[in-house]
């Protein structure tokens, strides 16, 4: 089956990124989809910015930013059963927040055509149980992208319990033709492979800042020059966004047990309505666009 047109369903710090690089790399066609018409606007704005850096580094032509943008549409996710009907893949990129992907992949599912494989981005919500809402599970799997989504060159594909091995080879062969390397997990286990790691290391550096044992630079130099970590794990975290560590925590801690119950600071600083990099204020400050 060769895959033409993609749906992202989200257009979150996720959904614009891999809406972008589905059209920038993979050449399909994307349509977008949001609730809400400005987060549209700022998604479209993100990816023009992203694919400034490229142009500006010589990796994209000006004719290449062009046609990148001409192959996404937007829609409100009003418009979804109209969206989904006539495309081969559905990429579902929403809040991780498993009653709203249900309702979302239920709508999905009745609006897509048979022969299309719809996809999750969810970064730990069991494969198998949201595969439950859709008419044909063995065409569902996770695909699991990282952020940011134009430069993390990892997807892993996580297959269900009843998921397909055709389906994971088409998915696979996707992630690639978008330019990245797929990992298969075998098993629908909670946190998959890569979040199952860094959610205790960053819960284990949240709990070094709680307890006082050292000041949020030093704990982010530390793992910046003695693990050689891109980015310390406090502003990894505000890179990710608070409220999605914290959910994908509390449901490792429920599937996996006590070890990773989030620390309080977290719950305390999602309350407040310190997300991180996308509200501007998480353990750093972040200068938003005008
Ligand atoms: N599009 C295009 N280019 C971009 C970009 C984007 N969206 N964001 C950054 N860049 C480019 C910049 O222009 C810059 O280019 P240059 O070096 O040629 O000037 C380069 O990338 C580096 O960017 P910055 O200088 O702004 O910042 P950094 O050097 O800190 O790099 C980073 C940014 C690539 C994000 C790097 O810090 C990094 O790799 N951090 C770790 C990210 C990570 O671990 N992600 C996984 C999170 S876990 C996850 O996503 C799973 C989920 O389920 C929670």
């Amino acid at each position: 089956m060769e895959i033409k047109k993609v749906a992202v369903i989200g257009a979150g710090v996720m959904g614009h990124g891999i809406a972008q690089v589905a059209a920038q790399v993979a050449k399909f066609d994307v349509v977008m989809l949001s609730r809400s018409l400005s987060t549209l606007e700022k998604a479209m704005g993100m990816i023009k910015d992203s694919l400034q850096k490229f142009h500006k580094k010589g990796l994209l032509t000006e004719d290449q930013v062009k046609e990148t943008l001409g192959r996404i549409h937007t829609m409100p996710l009003s418009d979804l059963e109209r969206a989904v009907s006539d495309v081969d893949l559905i990429i579902e990129t929403i809040a991780e927040d498993i009653e709203s992907k249900k309702n979302v992949l239920l709508q999905i599912s009745k609006a897509a055509k048979p022969e299309s494989i719809i996809t999750t981005n969810t970064s730990s919500i069991s494969i198998t149980e949201l595969a439950s809402l859709i008419s044909k599970p063995e065409r569902f799997c996770g695909m699991h992208f990282f952020n940011p989504p134009q430069l993390m060159k990892l997807v892993e594909i996580i297959k269900g319990a009843r998921t397909s091995d055709e389906t994971i080879n088409i998915v696979a062969e996707v992630a690639r033709k978008m330019g990245k390397e797929p990992v298969i997990v075998k098993k629908d286990c909670a946190g998959f492979i890569v979040n199952r790691i860094l959610m205790a290391a960053l819960n284990e550096a949240l709990n070094l800042f709680w307890e006082g044992i050292a000041e949020r630079d030093d704990i982010d130099k530390a793992c910046e020059l003695g693990l050689n970590w891109p980015m310390g794990p406090l502003k990894l975290l505000d890179y990710i966004g608070l409220d999605t560590a914290l959910a994908i925590l509390e449901v490792l801690e429920k599937e996996l047990g006590p070890r990773f119950k989030p620390n309080q600071i977290l719950k305390q600083m999602v309350r407040a309505g310190f997300l991180g990099r996308k509200t501007g204020r998480g353990f750093y400050e972040w200068p938003q666009p005008a």
